[in-house]
């Protein structure tokens, strides 16, 4: 006998009630990250929003606070939407993974992000699955390459696919919805400001033209 690997299915409620999935999604122990978080971080936003945005997974600010993109990150993205004439209370924001994974440095330091194994965005994927059939929006915005791979395959590379209208695949099991959203893919916010200085005004515009072209793919 074979065993199914440990997801998030098993946590996930049949449901499409977001107040609901968002206090069952703290009980989930699909995976070994909740065991060193805070708490589970959920999306949030508006329940009737047309599009929704996917990042990657709470950072230190978001595992305190329990609010998807309130830290430095989501500052930068709060000024991208800006730029782009994007209203965020119109819209809902998520992450592909709900527990934040980090390292711990010497005492008083502040806890690093790690990036997440494919094992865990494979296993936190019920939720966000379980969001977007409960918001059925028409335009998902994929921020990074943990959300773009998390529903487009391990070989899919944002980077060739920068401003085109996508599909999520119809032959994969596992992301098949009920609706057939367009999908839009984007660099993650926080890799604008990694970038070297001379290269942020850049990033950062070209981050706000993907965004624009997203809300351009709205009915
Ligand atoms: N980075 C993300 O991907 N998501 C957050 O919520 C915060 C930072
Ligand atoms: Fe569950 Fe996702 Fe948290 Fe893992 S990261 S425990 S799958 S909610």
């Amino acid at each position: 006998m074979t065993m199914a690997a440990r997801t998030a299915a098993d946590f996930v409620p049949d449901t499409a009630d977001l107040d609901e999935l968002a206090a069952a999604v703290q009980g989930c122990k699909g995976c070994d990250l909740y065991l060193d978080a805070t708490q589970a971080v959920f999306g949030a936003g508006s329940g009737s929003a047309q599009m929704v945005l996917v990042g990657e997974q709470p950072g230190d600010q978001e595992d305190k606070t329990g609010a998807p993109f309130v830290g430095p990150a989501g500052r930068l993205l709060d000024k991208a939407l800006e730029a782009a004439g994007i209203d965020r209370d119109r819209l809902y924001v998520t992450n592909a993974v709900k527990h934040f994974k980090f390292t711990l440095p010497e005492r008083g330091k502040r806890r690093i992000h790690k990036t997440p194994s494919r094992t865990e965005v494979v296993a936190c994927r019920p939720w966000l699955i379980q969001e977007l059939t409960a918001l059925h929006p028409d335009v998902v915005v994929l921020m990074g390459a943990t959300a773009a791979q998390s529903l487009l395959g391990t070989a899919f590379r944002l980077t060739a696919h920068r401003g085109e209208a996508l599909r999520l695949p119809g032959d994969d099991e596992s992301v098949q919805l009920r609706f057939d959203p367009r999908v839009a893919v984007t660099v993650h916010p926080s890799s604008v400001l990694r970038g070297p200085p001379s290269e942020r005004d850049k990033a950062f515009d070209a981050l706000v033209r993907d965004l624009r072209f997203a809300a351009g793919l709205l009915p």
